[in-house]
């Protein structure tokens, strides 16, 4: 870290068209260089950018990875998902804070090393995970904690490190028609040019194509209402990937860019947009110089620019990376975000597909949604419909995590039941599995045929295994912290309701709590899906509720008499207050 002088920053400053569209970047990058925010660079953004002092503040304090406070040269965040945990991430975190003499979450006085928690850093199928300044660290063992923990004392700089503690793998231990199946690059773009747009969006509609990002939205009636809205218009391509247990984009990403890239390229030649972004969650900033090689390819073969292929179309992509917050999947958020601003979702009415990025129409898609556009382009909508159930056609990659065998990626057709999906990847004594994340449902092991599908179980990607040594009720627990820590706490219901779910779990896993809680707690996950503003809080409640009703016993075990809860609270409280 170095001090921040007016040149520095304006250096950082001048790589930016000025506008808060920019904001989030400049600050990524004043964060990169002087591990925070320092008030030289916010004084230079209010003069040179001409934004006001609240509304660069209040970038800085909504996303986790930005600080007014300087951390260390050495910036760590240990992954705090639940199955990092399952893999003894505590117990890595505390080993390196011994020997960095640091305590989690703080920063050490003499600026060499911070050490916090993060929410789930998308490496599930190897963790326990984290990052190190922005670098992914995979497969982390007491022994690498060590020689960690020296590398940062002897100030050894990153690029001198062991390359293995930075290397992610892709294990996809299941291909079908998506990932058995690569196109040339262009194939589809030729295709589509030659064919039209109405034909592009009659084979969506033949495919049955839904929206893998979790709502399943029919992809072919998105496009063609962004594309009946008065233009310009714009694509973003939501590659925020933030749900707890799901990795599978981070795959695509990584392996299947030129396909993701023809996604969103087939839906601007569709709509007509001329602009798109990929929204790159923090996390995954390491794959950011392999989707800018990708893109400079694309450019040079003239699949991107001024004149796609020698047509009269012009697209450009940017990447717009985030800064940590969850919230920013929702796809509303995104765009706020991809503004600049913070990632607070939009009320709708109206739709993206209406007013989107700047007010502009705008198409939003997962990651794998456009895979999957790429190829029906090339290969048809009878072809991709061929598998799969009515109302869910083709198939889906999953992200296989916890307690299995073969962690990692599986490309299944939809209507496949869980049992089937848990005896490909190995898993033993199941006693629950969480289908879609924590925002998804959480079943038990009576419940093994259920279908994953629209119709059934959908899911975003995640499938997340948990056998019989698991207490459930921590599970819960630690889900709930995860929506506490992530709600952006602009509605009352969520912001409230989360801090009282949080609350409640703590007293029940303590056993502090009585049937009165468990009332309210029922009632309190009830208010929240009805009155929330977005998904995250209209789904915050779902582990709890679903370990309530699948695991009745693991909570009733621990349930006191309410006269008993009401005094544990008390002496909680009286211990807890300040002096
Ligand atoms: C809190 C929250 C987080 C979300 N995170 C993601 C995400 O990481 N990736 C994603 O594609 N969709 C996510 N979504 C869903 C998006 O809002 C949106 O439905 C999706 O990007 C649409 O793309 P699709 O039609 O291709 O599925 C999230 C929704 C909510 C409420
Ligand atoms: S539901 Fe939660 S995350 Fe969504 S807007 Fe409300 S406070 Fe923010």
């Amino acid at each position: 870290m170095t001090s921040p002088s007016h040149h520095d920053i304006s250096d950082i400053l001048s790589r930016h068209r000025a506008g808060p569209g920019a904001l989030l970047q400049a600050l990524r990058q004043v964060q990169a260089r002087h591990a925070h925010v320092p008030p030289a660079a916010i004084d230079a953004l209010v003069q040179h950018w001409g934004l006001s002092y609240a509304a660069v503040r209040s970038v800085v304090s909504f996303y986790h990875f930005l600080s007014f406070e300087p951390r260390g040269r050495y910036t760590l965040y240990l992954s705090d998902s639940v199955t990092d945990r399952m893999q003894g991430s505590e117990a890595l975190l505390q080993r390196l804070g011994e020997r960095l003499n640091l305590p989690a979450d703080s920063t050490r006085s003499d600026g060499l090393v911070s050490l916090h928690r993060t929410s789930c850093t998308g490496l599930c199928d190897q963790g326990p995970a984290g990052l190190v300044n922005g670098r992914p660290l995979t497969n982390l063992t007491l022994r690498r904690m060590d020689e960690i923990a020296a590398l940062i004392l002897s100030e050894t700089p990153l690029d001198a490190w062991p390359p293995d503690f930075f290397a992610v793998s892709n294990p996809v231990w299941r291909h079908n028609l998506t990932l058995g199946h690569p196109i040339e690059p262009g194939a589809a773009l030729r295709l589509a040019l030659q064919q039209g747009p109405d034909a592009l969006l009659q084979a969506l509609r033949e495919a049955g194509l839904r929206g893998r990002g979790g709502a399943g939205f029919a992809t072919w009636q998105k496009w063609q209402a962004c594309r009946l809205a008065p233009g310009p218009r714009a694509i973003t391509c939501n590659a925020d990937e933030g749900e707890p247990g799901t990795f599978k984009d981070r795959m695509l990403l990584m392996q299947w860019a030129h396909e993701v890239i023809e996604g969103m390229t087939l839906a601007a030649l569709t709509v007509g947009a001329h602009q798109g972004f990929i929204y790159l969650r923090g996390e995954y900033e390491f794959i950011e110089p392999h989707l800018r090689a990708v893109i400079a390819e694309r450019h040079a073969k003239g699949l991107l620019g001024v004149s796609i292929l020698g047509s009269p179309h012009a697209f450009e992509i940017d990447i717009h990376l985030g800064a940590g917050a969850y919230v920013c999947g929702e796809e509303t958020a995104l765009i706020e975000s991809v503004e600049g601003k913070r990632g607070i979702p939009r009320t709708r009415p109206p739709f993206p597909v209406d007013r989107g990025y700047l007010g502009l129409p705008t198409v939003n898609n997962n990651v794998e949604t456009f895979v999957q556009v790429a190829q029906i382009a090339v290969h048809g909508g009878a072809w991709f419909s061929a598998q799969g159930t009515p109302r869910s056609a083709g198939t889906r990659i999953l992200s296989v995590a916890g307690d299995v065998g073969r962690a990692g990626l599986y490309e299944v057709p939809w209507g496949i039941t869980v049992a089937e999906v848990l005896a490909d990847c190995g898993a033993a004594d199941v006693q629950a599995v969480l289908v879609g994340g924590p925002s998804g449902r959480l079943i038990d092991a009576s419940q093994l045929q259920r279908q994953i599908s629209f119709e059934d179980l959908p899911t975003g990607g995640a499938f997340t295994v948990f056998n019989r040594s698991r207490d459930m009720v921590d599970v819960a627990r630690q889900y709930t912290r995860f929506f506490e820590h992530e709600s952006c706490g602009f509605c009352t219901p969520c912001r409230v309701g989360c801090s009282q779910l949080v609350d409640t779990a703590e007293r029940l896993w303590r056993g502090h709590a009585s049937q009165r809680d468990i009332d309210r707690l029922e009632e309190t996950g009830m208010l929240m899906k009805q009155l929330s503003h977005c998904g995250l809080g209209q789904t915050a409640a779902n582990p709890l509720l679903d370990v309530l009703a699948h695991f009745p016993e693991q909570v009733s075990r621990r349930l006191v008499p309410d006269a008993q809860a009401f005094d544990l609270a008390a002496a909680t409280a009286s211990m807890e207050a300040p002096q």
